[in-house]
């Protein structure tokens, strides 16, 4: 199972495939979080995207392009995998498409979670990272569930830089759930209710 993940930041794509990656045996590709690790090692590579991701804007797309050519050639996606944060504007797209394509692979479904920005604006604000593995949990979680790593609050996840990811979600990444729909892949969810129900409906389209 091939599957890009679709949303708007802090709809639950990341709540969602940690859930596929546990039932399933996916590989999680999470853009956002390859490129934190960089930032984190201070690789050439982060120091060029910190900049852009402090200020909400999308990192140039050839240095996120290149990050996931290198992961979906990895073992462990060979199997199928989730684009959890890619492809984010259609420039990703087509170039994930023709990548996909002279690997002789395919994506099964774009599956867009859908969420209100009022709603999205209250999840951010409360959520907290692992520092360690990147798992998400809501404000009160100090200590990762998975891994046992520190929970710290996003550099990006303060008010005034989510309404920019926000906009720049509406203006770049909303344009997809059409260029998905045209190619007769795309599967939708809503993701304003509790995660367990959401995933009942995620696993019920994904397997249909
Ligand atoms: P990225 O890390 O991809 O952030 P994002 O898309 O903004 O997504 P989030 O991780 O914020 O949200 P999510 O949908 O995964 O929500 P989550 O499950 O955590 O990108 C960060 C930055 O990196 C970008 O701004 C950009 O600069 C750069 N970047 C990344 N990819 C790029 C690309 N392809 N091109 C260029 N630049 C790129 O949930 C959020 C919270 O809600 C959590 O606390 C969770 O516990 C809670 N929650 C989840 N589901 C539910 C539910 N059903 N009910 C109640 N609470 C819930």
């Amino acid at each position: 199972m091939n599957i890009v993940l679709l949303g708007a930041p802090g709809a639950g794509k990341g709540t969602q495939a940690q859930k596929l990656v546990e039932e399933f045996g996916l590989a999680h590709i999470s853009t956002g979080d390859l490129l934190r690790a960089a930032v984190k090692a201070q690789s050439e590579l982060g120091l060029q995207a910190k900049a852009y991701m402090d200020a909400g804007k999308l990192v140039p797309d050839q240095l996120v392009i290149n990050l996931v050519k290198e992961r979906l050639q990895a073992d462990d996606a060979k199997a199928g995998f989730i684009l959890d944060g890619f492809p984010r504007n259609t420039a990703q797209a087509v170039t994930l498409d023709s990548e996909l394509a002279a690997m002789e692979r395919n994506l099964d479904a774009a599956l867009l979670v859908d969420v209100k920005p009022d709603v999205i604006v209250k999840r951010l604000s409360s959520r907290r990272t692992c520092r360690s593995c990147g798992y998400t949990a809501p404000a009160g979680v100090d200590v990762c569930p998975r891994c046992g790593g520190e929970m710290y609050q996003r550099d990006d996840d303060k008010p005034e830089t989510i309404q920019k990811r926000l906009d720049v979600y509406q203006t770049q990444t909303a344009p997809l759930i059409e260029y998905y729909r045209g190619h007769s892949i795309l599967k939708e969810v809503d993701g304003d209710r509790p995660v367990d129900e959401v995933y009942a409906d995620v696993r019920a389209l994904l397997t249909a």
